[in-house]
């Protein structure tokens, strides 16, 4: 699948000193490469020692006593682990409404002019790369709170991340007091309650109705075909070179229309990236 490691004896530059598991500069090409094989994230020279504290758990985890032999296992293709492998390698720093200037833009914008102009009042929405859920369920909630007669609206939000173990705490919607504190205009005490442990506070079966979540990799093959009128692809191709940012857009594109709306992150741009979208406002994009 990939160039095999040398034995760690055989290492030039190594992360050894006081450290449990020698990592040499070999071995941190080799999961780079593969890191970027199957997600598409690119890990430069600076992040060895993220790596190396990621994995080192899990080798710890399997009992293993060298990067070697983690090497090996990965090589030998084994699903589990390359499965828990890319989870360990993806960053899923999110919270609810985060960016809240993507947010006040649907409410007093985009949300009037759908209102305004969508005759078959149907809305698609995919959150690409949703992480543990707070965006999707931040854009449920808005639309519940924000988009008059929702009931006769056909809404659905698609939501995908390629990190099984994030995506089934989004699936849970299970979270904690403090993390609902930035939710505005008192919503929060409308669409979660109460859980078991004492802190621990669960999102409502209406919202949880609106929203898909799904296994994908923005990698591999997509099976949806039909149009979105907004993607939220937010601070996920900040880890990915140019070349596959600009793919990312191409693909994007084939799923909208002109007018459809594209929202990235807050370090993030297509400036001399895409014919196919038009800024409009700060980090939100419509398709051309
Ligand atoms: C930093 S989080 C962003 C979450 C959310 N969009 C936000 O802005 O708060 C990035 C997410 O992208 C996901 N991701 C990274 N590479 C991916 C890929 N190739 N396909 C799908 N999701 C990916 C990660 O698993 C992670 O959950």
């Amino acid at each position: 699948m990939f160039s095999k490691a040398p034995q760690a004896s055989q290492s030039l530059t190594s992360i050894t000193d006081s450290r449990q598991f020698a990592l040499s500069s070999h071995e941190f090409d080799t999961l780079r490469e593969l890191v970027q094989k199957l997600t598409g994230i690119h890990l430069s020279e600076c992040k060895r020692e993220m790596i190396y504290r990621r994995l080192a758990k899990r080798l710890d985890l399997l009992g293993l006593k060298t990067f070697t032999e983690y090497c090996k296992l990965l090589e030998s293709g084994d699903t589990a682990e390359i499965e828990d492998f890319a989870n360990a390698m993806t960053t899923n720093l999110t919270y609810f409404f985060r960016e809240p200037h993507h947010f006040e833009y649907m409410q007093h914008t985009l949300i009037p002019e759908q209102v305004h102009s969508n005759r078959e009042r149907k809305l698609r929405i995919w959150s690409a790369g949703c992480s543990s859920g707070e965006e999707p369920y931040s854009l449920a909630i808005l639309l519940q709170e924000c988009l008059p007669d929702l009931s006769s609206w056909d809404v659905k939000i698609l939501a995908t991340d390629l990190d099984s173990s994030t995506l089934s705490k989004a699936k849970s919607g299970v979270y904690r007091d403090e993390q609902i504190e930035r939710i505005p205009n008192g919503w929060a005490d409308r669409w979660f309650t109460q859980g078991r442990d004492n802190d621990e506070i669960i999102i409502d079966a209406t919202i949880r109705k609106m929203i898909y979540f799904r296994h994908h990799n923005l990698m591999g093959d997509w099976p949806m075909s039909k149009r979105f009128n907004m993607i939220f692809c937010r601070n996920v191709i900040i880890y990915f070179d140019k070349d596959t940012q600009r793919k990312l857009f191409e693909r994007f594109a084939t799923l909208q229309q002109p007018e459809d709306h594209l929202f990235i992150g807050h370090s993030e741009t297509l400036h001399q990236m895409s014919e196919f979208y038009d800024l409009i406002g700060q980090t939100i994009y419509k398709r051309t």
